[in-house]
């Protein structure tokens, strides 16, 4: 049974949240963000999916991040925070932070894939129906598209700010070349970008290496890091073998193939310097991404209340030393 009335805890924003200043810009987001990629589909319980979400009000989580295609099925996320606002959020929409996406392919045809003005209009229409939400907080572009032109894409941004059905627009998983152009693109027409969000974590590092990070340093942009515990191989979800409730289980985006043994001693030997300082795997992997200010927040998910309340344990985590860094590197580079 869903609970007919849900009021979020008095202590929300005093019970251990800290909050970011995100880029050059007005917004503060929390270090801890939550993303409904997974567990918020139709295929997922839909109790435990509003238990997940106003635990996390509850403890201060004020952005909530989803895509059009999040589920499965496509769209059901979404749907399903539909029903969250209704229920429970509305009166609280004020207070929350949510940002949605399109950029990949969400129905048949020419038209609903990519980064046409035209698929992203409709896409973001679409959005905002099942969500039950008159405007997002943020609205990204996906993912890079090489074929549509930016401008295109670019204005499409700064039209949904100028009609109102965004506040922000971000950028997600484009490339160095194409993000320099459209921060330039986008501050110029007074719709600066507020945020690029990447992959980054313990093992996945593009955005240090191909230099995403300090790009959007220099440009007043934040950065906000999804799949920040590698989907949940950096947790000890996987330490003594494949959990029947797990991602890789599932057989979703997490494949057994990811779980090599070079991976697996990997994660043990990191396992053990999180023991060392006090604190789960999970843990230490969140407050290693949030030891550098440009990192505006992690993207957590969770697949039970309990996860995510092992996550917010991070938040104010002791700080690496020099020799707990320069391990943990030569673990990763070995
Ligand atoms: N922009 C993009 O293209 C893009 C791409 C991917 C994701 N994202 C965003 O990033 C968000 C987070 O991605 P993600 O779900 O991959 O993040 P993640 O935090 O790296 O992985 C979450 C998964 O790890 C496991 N887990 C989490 N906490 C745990 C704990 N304390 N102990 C053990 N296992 C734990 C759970 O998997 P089990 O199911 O095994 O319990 C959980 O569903 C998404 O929801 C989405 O908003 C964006």
């Amino acid at each position: 049974m869903i609970p007919p009335i849900y009021s979020p805890a008095p202590d929300r924003y005093s019970n251990g949240m800290k909050y970011r200043r995100c880029g050059r810009s007005g917004i503060l987001l929390p270090e801890i963000s939550l993303g409904l990629w997974h567990n918020f589909g139709a295929v997922d319980p839909l109790k435990r999916s509003f238990e997940i979400a106003h635990y996390a009000l509850d403890h201060g989580i004020t952005h909530f991040d989803l895509a059009n295609n999040y589920g499965p099925p496509y769209g059901s996320a979404e749907e399903t925070f539909g029903q969250i606002m209704k229920k429970s959020f509305q009166p609280y929409r004020h207070e929350l932070f949510i940002s949605t996406k399109a950029g990949y392919d969400m129905w048949p045809g020419p038209y609903g894939n990519w980064g046409s003005r035209k698929y992203l209009m409709n896409s973001l229409e679409q959005s905002l129906q099942r969500m039950n939400l008159d405007y997002v907080d943020l609205f990204y572009i996906h993912r890079y598209d090489p074929e549509t032109p930016w401008e295109e894409t670019l204005q499409t941004l700064v039209d949904i700010v100028r009609q109102g059905k965004a506040l922000y627009v971000g950028i997600s998983r484009w490339p160095h070349e194409a993000t320099a152009f459209g921060y330039q693109y986008l501050r110029e027409r007074d719709v600066p970008c507020l945020i690029y969000q990447g992959c980054y974590n313990l093992i996945r590092r593009e955005p240090e290496e191909e230099g995403i990070l300090n790009q959007a340093k220099e440009h007043g942009v934040g950065f906000i890091s999804f799949s920040p515990l590698a989907q949940g191989l950096l947790t000890d979800r996987y330490l003594n073998g494949i959990p029947e409730d797990s991602r890789i289980a599932h057989g979703g985006h997490l494949k057994k193939e990811a779980l090599t043994e070079t991976t697996l001693q990997r994660i043990r030997a990191l396992n053990e310097i999180a023991q060392q300082r006090g604190q789960t795997l999970a843990e230490m992997a969140l407050a290693w991404i949030l030891k550098d200010d440009f990192v505006t927040s992690v993207i957590v998910g969770a697949s039970s209340v309990e996860q995510l309340a092992k996550n917010l344990k991070a938040i104010g985590s002791p700080a690496f030393t020099a020799e707990e860094l320069e391990t943990i590197e030569r673990i990763i580079k070995n």
